[in-house]
């Protein structure tokens, strides 16, 4: 048993060379992962953490939170930069504090349970790479899910960090399946299977102060190893929940720079270090080295991100969490789906289903990726259902949920949920109850051999393991086989400058006044911008050297923010000014269309031109806000015409295929 120390003034020195406090409060900074991962949708570059590394590596964090969780995907996809090299690069400029990842167990970084020998190749290259710590968690809180990537950090000799995710059914700690037993029962299941340091994940901010004092205090109670507390700000408890927690005798905390922090990101570090100052849980920072760290994110790295922070709303705390449990991204995620498709005057009704849905799935924590399967689920429940159906459209994620594919929900699934899920499910209608894994074949060695001729390492070939699609296109980047789009590319504070010139313009009317001059011809090193003004969005082109900023056009649509933050944005005009991807013209062929009920992105279809279909058969594999949604054939007949590629974004009514 531990003792907890109240917190209390040990001295009245507070220079920089202070005495070491008697137990010093860990913090391990978040900025360069979760911080944008949080409020800059992940678009964080590794040229925009170099600046900050070094200095970042003398404050004296227990680690550096630097990579998984989103980063691996968004880099690849739309910064065009190799995840890989990510953790080299910055090793080489913070070579001290340990770095530390966020794993989604048997999920690794993406959004579904890959197979054993992917996982054990993942976390024995994330550990070669230079990764110290592997925080772990599964979303279901089911901890088979960790037997197989732990078994590797375990052989790497690294620090394994387990998480237990944060939830509730009531609005505070207690009830029959979220109480205080649960959590003490998950820190046991943890220290068993070796946990170097326990974490309880809070993503959505939800821990309310005195819980997280019961919580942390039975931890320290029950289990040796150190307990982490993870608490986004969200709903604006978690700095109160932070003093709470040292007070029960946490360990270590996570915090962000202070311009990376607050909002759905985390509180900041520097009003932390000022509070413990003096105390016997002085961190023994150096207050004024944090900011010089952060004067030179404010000036030289956050303009660059500023357009991607959501400025919608005034408030900085999002109180749906306290009033529906909802995690801040998830709702962002709902709220986005809804207005892609017109229904965002149906948010209430979202509200309504998502605790039922919620429950009826075995009442699930909500976190990446059980957030968006509960999410979209709910959407499309409340879009497609009717009174006399429900589950009408059922994604393939909730199908493999209910088969028990990602493992054991916290109470069963309701039975007539998951039998409709299972009908003619492709793995069988029966679900099963082993180790999700044990259930999938192996993938190393058929992903090595697509890509081969691609690929020029392991690392490679887990790339495009974990991303078939977006991932070779990567490789193709990466190896000169096709140019990377410009959107992918970075931008100089230069040209932020500039556009923000011009949306200052666009504000007073300027930009739609008829050019004195001519218009020069646009030569092929024009650059395209978005930019949004207030509920407006413009595309501009700038080129040099001696062109004129225009707008192209003006398209009235509503601002759309999850353009710029989910993954299927529209096909952007492609890089060669060519017309639109010319699509079979549908009019001419006579039979039913099979449209996107969505917009998303063709994953692949599963019927060949000319192929015969029976009315219901699936047709189209359609990923939508990255669930994949399996779209059955409205009638019978032969495949006429198919409209568009593996990788093509598709707008809501697109005509995908025509049957006949
Ligand atoms: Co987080």
């Amino acid at each position: 048993m531990s003792t907890h120390d109240q917190l209390k003034r040990t001295t009245m020195d507070y220079s920089p060379d202070r005495p070491k406090a008697e137990n010093p409060l860990n913090i391990m900074d978040l900025t360069l992962r979760d911080g944008h991962q949080s409020l800059f949708a992940t678009r964080g570059r590794t040229e925009d953490m170099i600046p900050v590394a070094e200095m970042m590596d003398e404050v004296g964090f227990w680690a550096l939170e630097t990579w998984g969780g989103a980063t691996f995907d968004t880099m690849h996809r739309f910064l065009n930069e190799d995840p890989w090299e990510r953790i080299r690069t910055l090793k080489r400029y913070a070579p001290k504090t340990p770095f530390s990842m966020l794993l989604r167990a048997q999920n690794l970084v993406g959004y579904r349970n890959y197979a054993d020998d992917l996982a054990l190749a993942f976390v024995e290259r994330a550990a070669e790479n230079g990764m110290d710590i592997f925080r772990t968690f599964d979303a279901l809180n089911d901890y088979r899910n960790f037997e197989t990537v732990v078994s590797m950090i375990k052989k790497c000799d690294k620090h394994f960090q387990g998480c237990i995710c944060y939830t509730m059914t009531e609005p505070r700690l207690g009830g029959d399946v979220y109480n205080i037993d649960y959590y003490i029962n998950k820190a046991k299941d943890l220290e068993a299977m070796g946990a170097d340091s326990i974490c309880i994940k809070d993503m959505a901010g939800l821990i309310a102060p005195l819980d997280a004092y019961d919580v942390v205090k039975a931890l320290k109670e029950t289990v040796k190893a150190p307990i982490h507390l993870h608490s986004h700000f969200t709903s604006g408890m978690s700095p109160m929940s932070h003093l709470k927690a040292i007070e029960a005798g946490v360990d270590i905390i996570d915090t962000c720079m202070s311009p990376y922090a607050y909002r759905t990101s985390h509180a900041a570090v520097e009003p932390l270090v000022m509070t413990l100052l003096g105390t016997n849980r002085d961190t023994g920072f150096d207050i004024r080295q944090l900011a010089q760290i952060n004067e030179i994110l404010e000036k030289k790295v956050l303009p660059k991100y500023k357009h991607l922070l959501d400025d919608s709303k005034v408030s900085i705390i999002d109180i749906s969490v306290l009033l529906h449990q909802t995690p801040g991204g998830m709702l962002s995620n709902l709220v986005n789906q809804l207005r892609e498709m017109d229904a965002l005057h149906k948010i209430d009704e979202v509200y309504k289903e998502l605790p039922r849905v919620r429950k009826e799935l075995g009442q699930i924590p909500l976190v990446t990726p059980t957030s968006q399967i509960v999410g979209i689920q709910t959407v499309n429940n409340v879009l497609f259902d009717d009174q006399y159906e429900r589950y009408k459209m059922i994604t393939d994620q909730v199908k493999d949920l209910c088969y028990g594919l990602y493992g054991k929900t916290a109470v069963p699934i309701d039975p007539e949920v998951q039998k409709k899920a299972l009908k003619g499910y492709s793995r069988g209608e029966e679900p099963v109850t082993c180790r999700p894994a044990e259930v999938l074949e192996p993938e190393l060695e058929n992903a090595r051999k697509d890509i081969e001729g691609l690929a020029e390492d392991l690392d490679d070939v887990i790339t495009y393991a974990l991303y078939p699609i977006t991932g070779k296109r990567f490789l193709k980047w990466k190896y000169g086989q096709e140019d990377p789009p410009l959107e992918v590319k970075a931008r100089t504070l230069e040209e932020i400058k500039a556009e923000e010139e011009l949306v200052k313009m666009a504000k007073l009317g300027l930009l739609v006044k008829k050019p004195e001059k001519e218009v020069p011809a646009k030569d092929a090193h024009i650059r395209k911008f978005d930019v949004f003004v207030d509920d407006r969005y413009f595309e501009v082109e700038v080129q040099e050297p001696e062109g004129m900023p225009m707008v192209s056009y003006m398209p009235q649509m509503p601002f759309a923010a999850s353009s710029r933050v989910a993954p299927p944005a529209r096909p952007s005009t492609p890089v060669p000014a060519a017309p639109a991807p010319a699509a079979p013209t549908v009019e001419d062929i006579e039979g039913t269309s099979l449209t996107a009920p969505m917009p998303g992105m063709i994953v692949k279809y599963l019927k060949a031109m000319g192929e015969s279909v029976e009315k219901g058969d699936n047709v189209v594999i359609l990923e939508a806000m990255k669930m994949e949604n399996a779209l059955p054939a409205p009638e019978g007949g032969k495949i006429k015409s198919i409209n568009f590629s593996i990788g093509d974004s598709v707008a809501k009514g697109d005509v995908l295929c025509v049957i006949g």
